[in-house]
């Protein structure tokens, strides 16, 4: 038996950073679900598949070759770290991360992740789905403004000139994209606590996720 916290939420909520530290401060081992949704998509546009194919890509996502080595990703022994954070292989990953044969086909390599001595999982059906027995569910979240705000500082700090108001409204309509789609749709799993950062830095998040965790 492994623990297991599942962090779920929205595009841009910091998920992502909190799931990492709480890994960290815990030593369990850290599941970037997004990543292997990207990996699929890169993979699938390198063998020159499209992207709404859904049993071959579904076959590719089961066959992928990938070693998450510390922060750096590899897919068939290629360092794609970069090459999967891109705009495009986003638009791909959320391509095929809306294709049934591709969620069940990455199935077991998430549950492989699940090792002593626990696992922090980072998706939107990681405590739905995936971890349905995981001990603590969090769902992250914070206001489209707050989110917004937050890509623009890192895009910034990119050396990019980010527009805020463009910013709002892409993650709005992808908000909606996202709770609307017919599998994995974005929602908080009645069992989850939900946290909710809009007034919160990231420090205060990971401590409270941890508070909960010890009670
Ligand atoms: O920050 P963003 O949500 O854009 O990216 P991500 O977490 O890297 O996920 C990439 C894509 O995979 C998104 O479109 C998600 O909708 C999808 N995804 C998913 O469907 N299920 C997961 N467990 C994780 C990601």
């Amino acid at each position: 038996f492994v623990p297991v916290i599942t962090i779920d939420g929205p595009s841009a909520s910091g998920k992502g950073t909190v799931a990492q530290r709480v890994a960290a401060a815990l030593g369990f081992h850290y599941l970037d679900s997004g990543a292997l949704y990207r990996l699929t998509a890169l993979a699938a546009e390198r063998r020159g598949l499209r992207w709404r194919d859904e049993l071959e890509v579904a076959q590719l996502a089961g066959d992928l070759d990938v070693v998450f080595d510390g922060a750096a990703v590899l897919l068939e022994g290629d360092n794609v770290t970069e090459a999967i954070r891109s705009e495009t292989v986003g638009i791909g990953a959320s391509i095929v991360a809306a294709l049934p044969a591709v969620r069940s086909a990455l199935l077991a390599r998430q549950h492989a992740f699940a090792e002593v001595p626990g696992l922090v999982a980072d998706g939107r059906d990681m405590g739905s789905v995936v971890f349905p027995d995981a001990r603590l569910k969090v769902f992250l979240t914070a206001s489209a403004e707050a989110r917004a705000e937050r890509r623009c500082k890192q895009l910034s700090a990119a050396g990019e000139q980010p527009d805020l108001a463009a910013i709002t409204a892409d993650l709005e309509s992808r908000d909606e994209r996202d709770r609307s789609r017919a599998v994995a749709p974005l929602q908080q799993w009645p069992d989850a606590l939900l946290l909710d950062t809009t007034n919160m830095g990231i420090d205060e998040a990971v401590e409270q996720v941890l508070r909960w965790w010890k009670d």
